[in-house]
């Protein structure tokens, strides 16, 4: 096994960028390097405070040209949405660049995207990975490592279960809690883009089952909250929209093959009120013989398993360090990652 250690960078301390800069601070594999801010707040602080650890002697910084001129192996790329200018630029600077924003695998709607990301891995002789837990892994490197398992498969159904009172999260109006619900039919809080978004995962899955996807087809269904219900920014009233059943689904060979669903609702007082159980990412593939998986968070002391969404999104960003900077250039989907070797996670 290498004995090398790799300089890291973390771009952007959002749930998920704080969640990276933890173990690149204390992964011996690892050494962090520098980190990008945008927060003016957090300008001129050490990483380790950012992180909530002991000091390191790495100062965030707001200059883009600072990060770019740093000697580094690899950046994690984590801003709130993605910025296809500057992976170019990092990776024409000589760093591998992994981003949980995406964009994620070279499907056709994406593909002049990723004809100028091969360009800039080719100048830069880097490469670039999409990362995350969905898209990234439960709809994909998930399922299709699970179809191993299988002989004959008619269907595979990815669901995102998250009760977002249970785990609470800073965007609850933006994804349209609250809102009124024939409203929020008319005009969903996800993007028509979204559902293409995750169709690059899907097509992990069909296209490694030797297939294609045909079409896309979505749905979406929503549940009133029956009384009003408090979460800490606000209140949900009784009425509105506190439940969102998004639904996507690849068409191969002329049949619904393979669906996500996304159950995101704010507790139980919800009609109709699914049965989804706790929060967790559920793989239903139906066929010989038929197969049903659930990842879900350990339970803790109070019996309660947290949803590790954003931290398991930025997990498998930096796990994956050692072999996106290995790889040869160019684009790393993971049918070019193939089995990764997490290093540095044994440790005292
Ligand atoms: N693939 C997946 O499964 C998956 C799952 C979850 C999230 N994600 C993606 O991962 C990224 C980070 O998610 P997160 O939950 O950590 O987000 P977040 O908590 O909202 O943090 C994003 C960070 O981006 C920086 N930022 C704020 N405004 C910005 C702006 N206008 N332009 C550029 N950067 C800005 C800030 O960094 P500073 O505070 O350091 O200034 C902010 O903390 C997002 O792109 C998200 O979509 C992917």
């Amino acid at each position: 096994m290498s004995e090398r250690t790799y300089r890291v960078i973390q771009w952007a301390t959002g749930v998920v960028g704080r969640t990276a800069l933890r173990h690149f601070i204390e992964n011996p594999v690892l050494e962090l390097v520098g980190v990008y801010v945008t927060n003016p707040e957090k300008v001129g602080r050490d990483a380790g405070d950012i992180a909530g650890l002991p000091a390191t002697g790495v100062i965030a910084t707001n200059d883009a040209e600072n990060i770019i001129g740093l000697d580094a192996d690899c950046v994690l790329f984590a801003p709130m949405v993605t910025d296809l200018d500057m992976i170019c630029r990092l990776l024409r600077s000589g760093k591998n660049v992994i981003s949980p924003a995406g964009p994620f695998v070279p499907t056709d709607r994406y593909r002049a995207q990723f004809e100028r990301l091969e360009a800039a891995c080719r100048d830069g002789g880097t490469s670039y990975h999409g990362c995350g837990i969905h898209p990234g892994f439960s709809g994909d490197l998930l399922p299709l490592t699970l179809t191993r398992l299988m002989n004959r498969i008619d269907r595979i159904e990815i669901t995102e279960v998250i009760d977002k009172l249970r785990n609470p999260m800073v965007y609850i109006e933006v994804m349209g809690f609250g809102r009124d619900p024939d409203e929020l039919l008319a005009k969903p809080s996800r993007s028509a883009e979204a559902p293409h978004i995750f169709a690059q995962s899907m097509s992990i899955v069909v296209e490694g089952l030797g297939k294609k996807i045909e079409r896309l087809t979505t749905k979406l269904e929503v549940a009133g909250a029956t009384q009003d219900i408090p979460y800490p920014n606000g209140v949900i009233r009784a009425g509105t929209v506190a439940g969102q059943h998004y639904e996507w689904t690849g068409w191969v060979d002329g049949a619904a093959f393979m669906t996500y669903h996304f159950y995101w609702t704010m507790g139980d007082n919800i009609e109709p009120k699914w049965d989804n159980g706790d929060s967790c990412y559920r793989v239903v593939i139906t066929g010989d013989p038929p197969l049903e998986l659930r990842l879900m968070g350990g339970t803790q002391a109070d019996g309660r398993r947290p949803f590790y969404g954003l931290p398991w999104t930025a997990l498998l960003g930096a796990t994956a360090v050692p072999a996106v900077c290995d790889a040869g250039p160019g684009v790393i989907t993971h049918f070019e990652l193939g089995v990764v070797r997490p290093l540095g996670l044994v440790r005292k």
